[in-house]
């Protein structure tokens, strides 16, 4: 595990910027700045560098700073490492060299460096970096400068900072060659344009060049080009009005449709998904997508050996976005649904009224392994340390069918199996023992019944007080009880007519899970778990005086979690005031950091929050 570096407070605040998505958004920007500036207007384009910001402070001349850009106001000391990087003057020359000056930039790693450091990881054994953006992020922020200095990194400035001295400067075009002047690497891809239709132009001309530039660029950065027009414009709250970011659309690449393929869910959905010949998109390997449904395959129509488009914007999902007609090869055939569950052998069936095909045995292994996820899940018994690849482990071995087979675990069996120690054996049969306390509500979820989900089971768990009485009760008591009306209760009720579903709760009930854990021992939630699967870490004071803890709380009602470090399986950092080494952190691991206005949003939501 990383150390965290000292907090870097920076004099004045490094902003961020506003994106504009479209070529009409970024119109729609030309036409604000042309309404606030009567004069002609100069425009200065420079790639969008895909690295980090990083602010390097000099004194007399001497490098004394490198600092990330945290969130805006204080950042991550990274001084030591800064100095091992070739591109960053140590001492700046020329005769124009201010007593202080803070210089602002990108530090990124080009694609050769990026390919010998790969290289170099496999060689030794080591799994290779995702992308030149992590690489560089993780090289900057190593605790051993060594091993920073091992790594090729490269910068680009375009931004200052602190001035206290220097020259006169009129436009960003001369700050540029003022950089250049004191040592400083300077994008030579900047141009400037007299009107929007020029910018317009570049914008579509870097698109074309992108791959041909030798390191990562999401977009175009666009300005003002005069000071005196940008200090006219000035800022919002968060960025400036006189520049903003045109962002490439999504990145599309082609590969080979290897099969179609169905995934079965815990309620039998059948899923079709796309097995692609791994390619390298939006920053990542994709080699599976999904494909939704059979009516989306049918509109798509990719067929089993189809070159298909495939397409990841950011962080988002890759999803398959068509056939490329011209090379199909003579002869494919539509794809059609199989008529059989992969996975159990059983027919799948398609309900009238249902987009989905269905595998319908209850005993399908496939759905077994998915409910068994489900029961131990967060929003159901939250048993901590059994994920997907654990129960996986537990079915393939013989030593679990269903989720009440948990609780006849020993130490033994489980210390065993592969990768699993005898103090992580134990730690699992101690936290699945502890789970037979759940409140009603829990053991309700885990069953996994189609629409009982946390808010009908504690609405049912506080007015039954018990399963046995829920499970008792006729149809129209449940569907009376408010907030679970007709669909659920009668879902439920149609549940426990299946004799195999008896026999799982029976079997729950003689594993000593408590049916009737009394309404005090409930943590009851009047909210959604739409934090499940999220893990969260907390820093710096929130400005409406929230405690720490009501935050925690507020995360854990919607079943999140929240731990104390930042790592990589950190999904939000919610950051207040005076956040410091957390929020360097979880902007170097690419962490989403949200502050407390859309931390509140999040807490309305109705439905799952994913990181964007
Ligand atoms: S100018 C006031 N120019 O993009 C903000 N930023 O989305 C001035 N970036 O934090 C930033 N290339 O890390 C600027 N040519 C460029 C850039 C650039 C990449 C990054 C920078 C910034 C982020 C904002």
């Amino acid at each position: 595990r990383q150390s965290s570096f000292a907090p870097a407070e920076h004099v004045v605040a490094m902003l961020s910027l506003d994106n504009a998505f479209s070529l009409d958004e970024l119109v729609a920007w030309g036409e604000r700045v042309g309404k606030a500036i009567t004069d002609p207007i100069t425009y200065v384009s420079e790639p969008k560098m895909d690295g980090l910001a990083i602010s390097l402070l000099y004194d007399d001349g001497r490098f004394v700073r490198g600092a990330t850009r945290g969130d805006g106001r204080v950042g991550e000391d990274v001084t030591e490492n800064v100095r091992t990087i070739a591109d960053v003057p140590m001492r700046l020359s020329g005769d124009r060299v201010p007593a202080r000056l803070e210089v602002r930039g990108e530090i990124y790693m080009s694609h050769a460096a990026f390919e010998s450091l790969n290289a170099a990881q496999l060689a030794a054994g080591k799994p290779p970096v995702i992308n030149p953006r992590n690489a560089a992020a993780g090289s900057l922020r190593q605790k051993n400068a060594a091993v920073t200095a091992a790594r090729e990194l490269s910068l680009f400035c375009y931004q200052l900072g602190v001035v206290d001295g220097g020259p006169a400067l009129d436009s960003h075009h001369d700050t540029l060659a003022w950089l250049a002047e004191l040592g400083f690497p300077v994008n030579p891809v900047t141009a400037l344009h007299d009107d929007l239709t020029a910018v317009f132009a570049e914008c579509n001309s870097l698109l074309d060049r992108r791959h041909a530039l030798g390191y990562d660029i999401d977009g175009v950065v666009v300005k003002v080009d005069s000071l005196a027009q940008r200090e006219e414009l000035g800022f919002t709250a968060k960025a400036p009005r006189w520049a903003i970011a045109y962002k490439f659309p999504p990145e599309e690449r082609t590969t080979l449709l290897r099969g179609i393929k169905v995934g079965i869910g815990r309620t039998g959905r059948a899923t079709p998904y796309a097995d692609l010949e791994p390619v390298f998109v939006g920053g990542v390997t994709v080699s599976s997508a999904t494909l939704h449904n059979e009516a989306e395959v049918a509109r798509k129509d990719v067929r089993p050996g189809d070159t298909v488009v495939v397409r990841r914007a950011g962080d988002v999902i890759p999803e398959v976005v068509g056939p490329i007609l011209a090379k199909r090869p003579k002869g494919l055939r539509r794809w059609k649904f199989p008529s059989d569950c992969p996975d159990c052998g059983e027919p799948l069936v398609r309900l009238d009224d249902e987009a989905n095909h269905r595998c319908l045995n209850g005993e399908c292994p496939a759905r077994q392994w998915r409910q068994i996820v489900y029961f131990v899940s967060r929003g159901a018994m939250d048993i901590e340390g059994v994920g997907e690849e654990r129960v996986m482990l537990l079915v393939d071995n013989g030593l679990v069918v269903d989720a009440a087979d948990l609780y006849a675990l020993t130490v033994d069996q489980i210390a065993a199996l592969p990768r699993l120690g005898e103090k992580s054996a134990e730690a699992l049969v101690a936290n699945i023992a502890g789970s037979r306390d759940r409140p009603v509500w829990r053991v309700l979820v885990a069953l996994g019944i189609k629409h009982v989900g946390p808010s009908a089971a504690q609405a049912l768990a506080a007015e039954f007080r018990s399963l046995d009485a829920i499970f008792a009760a006729p149809l129209e008591r449940l569907e009376a009880v408010e907030g679970v009306g007709t669909i659920i209760a009668s879902s439920l009720v149609s549940w426990f007519e299946v004799p195999r579903n008896r026999i799982f709760v029976d079997k729950l009930r003689a594993a000593g899970v408590r049916f009737d854990s009394g309404a005090d021992l409930d943590v009851v939630s009047d909210h959604p778990p739409v934090f499940d699967g999220t893990t969260w870490v907390l820093t710096g004071s929130l400005p409406s005086g929230r405690t720490r803890e009501a935050a925690s709380a507020e995360i854990e009602a919607r079943a999140g979690k929240v731990t104390g470090s930042v790592s990589k399986k950190t999904t939000f950092l919610l950051a207040g005031d005076n956040a410091g080494s957390k929020l360097a952190k979880a902007e170097a691991l690419g962490v989403q950091v949200v502050d407390e206005s859309t931390f509140e949003e999040m807490l309305r939501a109705e439905e799952s929050v994913k990181p964007i």
